[in-house]
C-alpha cells in the first residue's frame, strides 16, 4: 500500500515508543527455558516478536497474551517437546537465528524457514558453531540458507563450544549461548566486536553463571534457568527515527520516556552527538538488568561524521535512518566497515542509497558502506520500502523535511517491528489524516 507524507515544520510532544525488540524476544525465549512462570510487561506485539511466541508453542511452551502483557509457562531446559510442524520464521533473522540455538539442544527434529527476505540471508554463520557443539544441522545451499533443519543430541547433550565467532552478531552469539545451555560443560566464545548483550544480561538475571571479560563470554550450565518477571525498556532502534526526526525538523522538541540506553547498543547516540544534535538524558536508572533514560531531543545544525569500527555494530539498525541524517548534515558523512548492512531484511547499502538518491542526495554505494555528501535540500518523490520496516521508517522521516509531497509504497512494513508508527507520527506532527 501507498503512503502520502507531506513536509512539517514542527514536531512537538512525547512518544511513548514500543518495547525493545531485541529483549522481547529474548524474555520469551528464555522463560520458555526456565520451568515455571513469568510475567513479561512492555513486550512488543510487533509480527518479529509474535513470530517467536508462535514458534516457542511448538515446543511446548505455553502463553496468554493481553496487549504488552504475556504470562509465559516455560517447559524447563531439556524438556521442550519436539515441534509437530514446521517453524515459521517471517521476516525475523532473531527468531531463526536464536531458534536454532535452541533447536540445538532439543532431542528431536526442527526444521525452520521463513520469508522470502529471510531464506535469502545467510545462515552458515550460525549453523557452524553449532555443528562444532555436535548438533546436526543443515539447510538449502549447501546447508548455508533456510529452510533448515536441525536435531539435537539424543539422549546426550551437546559438547561445549569454544572459539571466535567470526561475525559480530549478537543473533550468532545468543544462539551459541542457548545452545551451550544444554552442553556439557563451560563454553568460553570470543567476539571480533562487542554485539549487544541482552542475552548475557537475562541469563545472569535468571541465575546462569554466564561471565564477560573483555571480548570473551563464557557460559557454565548449571541448575536451569529460574523464570524471570521482565518489564522491557523502549526501543532505541524504534526512537531512533524521532531522534533523527527531531534533529532534522526546524521547530522540535520530542520527550521518549523509558528508552534502553545499553552501552553495547547506544551506538546511535554517540554517532548523533558527534553529527551535533541536541540529545538530553534524563533520570538514567536500571529496568531490571537493562539501563534506560528519558531522552529529550531538540532539533540541531547537523554536520558530517564517520561511522566506521566497533561503532558498526553498536548502531547497525540504525544505519538507514542515520544516512537520512547525514544527508541533511553539513559535509560528508562515511560509513566504513559495515558489509553486514547488505545482510539484513533488505541489502540495506542498495536501499538506503536508493532511497537517498530519489529525494536528491549525492550518495555513493560501497562494498562496506556509503559515503554521503549532506547540505543539500530533498525533494519529495516517489519512495520504495524494498520490503524493509527500518527503509519505510527511515523514509517517513526523510518526507518530513523534504521540499513538496513523498508517496511511499510498502508502508505497512512497520508492522515487523514498530506497529503504531503512523499513530506515532500522526500525533507529533498534528496531521490527523495519517493515523
Ligand atoms: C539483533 C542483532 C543484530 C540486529 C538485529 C537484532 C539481535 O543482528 O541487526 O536487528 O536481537 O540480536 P546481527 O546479530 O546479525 O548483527
Amino acid at each position: 500500500m501507498t503512503v502520502q507524507l507531506r513536509p512539517v515544520r514542527r514536531l512537538r510532544g512525547t512518544v511513548t515508543v514500543p518495547g525493545d525488540k531485541s529483549i522481547s524476544h529474548r524474555a520469551l525465549i528464555l522463560n520458555a527455558l526456565a520451568e515455571g512462570d513469568a510475567v513479561i510487561d512492555g513486550f512488543l506485539p510487533a509480527a518479529d516478536c509474535l513470530r517467536t511466541l508462535e514458534c516457542l508453542k511448538a515446543y511446548g511452551a505455553q502463553f496468554k497474551r493481553e496487549g504488552e502483557r504475556v504470562r509465559v509457562r516455560g517447559r524447563g531446559l531439556g524438556r521442550l517437546q519436539e515441534p509437530a510442524t514446521v517453524l515459521d520464521c517471517g521476516n525475523s533473522g532473531t527468531t531463526m537465528r536464536l531458534l536454532c540455538g535452541v533447536a540445538a539442544g532439543v532431542d528431536g527434529f526442527s526444521v525452520l524457514t521463513g520469508d522470502a527476505s529471510l531464506r535469502r540471508r545467510p545462515m552458515a554463520r550460525v549453523l557452524n558453531p553449532l555443528r562444532a557443539m555436535g548438533a546436526q544441522v543443515d539447510g538449502r545451499d549447501g546447508g548455508t540458507r533456510a529452510p533448515l533443519s536441525l536435531r539435537g543430541p539424543s539422549g546426550g547433550t551437546l559438547r561445549p563450544f569454544a572459539g571466535r565467532l567470526e561475525t559480530a552478531s549478537a543473533q550468532v552469539k545468543s544462539a551459541v549461548l542457548l545452545a551451550a545451555l544444554a552442553a556439557n560443560g563451560v563454553s568460553r566464545l570470543e567476539e571480533i566486536a562487542p554485539s549487544r548483550d541482552h542475552t548475557e544480561r537475562l541469563l545472569q538475571a535468571m541465575g546462569v553463571d554466564v561471565r564477560r571479560d573483555g571480548p570473551s563470554v563464557e557460559i557454565r550450565p548449571g541448575n536451569g534457568l529460574a523464570p524471570l518477571d521482565v518489564r522491557i525498556p523502549a526501543d532505541l532502534s524504534a526512537a531512533a527515527f524521532w531522534l533523527v526526526a527531531a534533529s532534522i525538523v526546524p521547530d522540535a522538541e520530542l520527550c521518549l520516556p523509558a528508552v534502553g540506553v545499553n552501552p553495547t547498543r547506544s551506538g546511535v547516540l554517540d554517532v548523533l552527538t558527534a553529527m551535533g544534535a541536541d540529545i538530553e538524558r534524563r533520570e538514567e536508572r536500571m529496568m531490571g538488568p537493562e539501563p534506560v533514560a528519558d531522552l529529550v531531543v531538540r532539533s540541531a545544525r547537523l554536520r558530517g561524521t564517520t561511522i566506521d569500527g566497533d561503532l558498526v555494530a553498536r548502531a547497525i539498525d540504525e544505519l538507514p535512518v542515520l544516512a537520512v541524517a547525514a544527508a541533511l548534515a553539513e559535509g560528508v558523512t562515511e560509513i566504513r566497515d559495515a558489509a553486514e548492512l547488505g545482510l539484513k531484511e533488505s541489502d540495506r547499502i542498495r536501499s538506503t542509497a536508493a532511497l537517498l538518491r530519489a529525494l536528491g542526495a549525492t550518495v555513493e554505494e560501497r562494498a562496506d558502506g556509503l559515503r554521503i555528501e549532506g547540505g543539500r535540500p530533498l525533494h519529495g518523490a516517489a519512495l520504495e520500502s524494498a520490503g524493509d520496516h527500518r527503509i519505510a521508517m527511515a523514509a517517513a522521516v526523510a518526507a518530513l523535511v523534504a521540499e513538496g509531497e513523498c508517496q511511499l509504497r510498502g508502508e505497512e512494513t512497520v508492522a515487523i517491528s514498530y506497529p503504531t508508527f503512523w499513530r506515532d507520527l500522526a500525533q507529533i506532527t498534528g496531521d490527523t489524516a495519517m493515523a
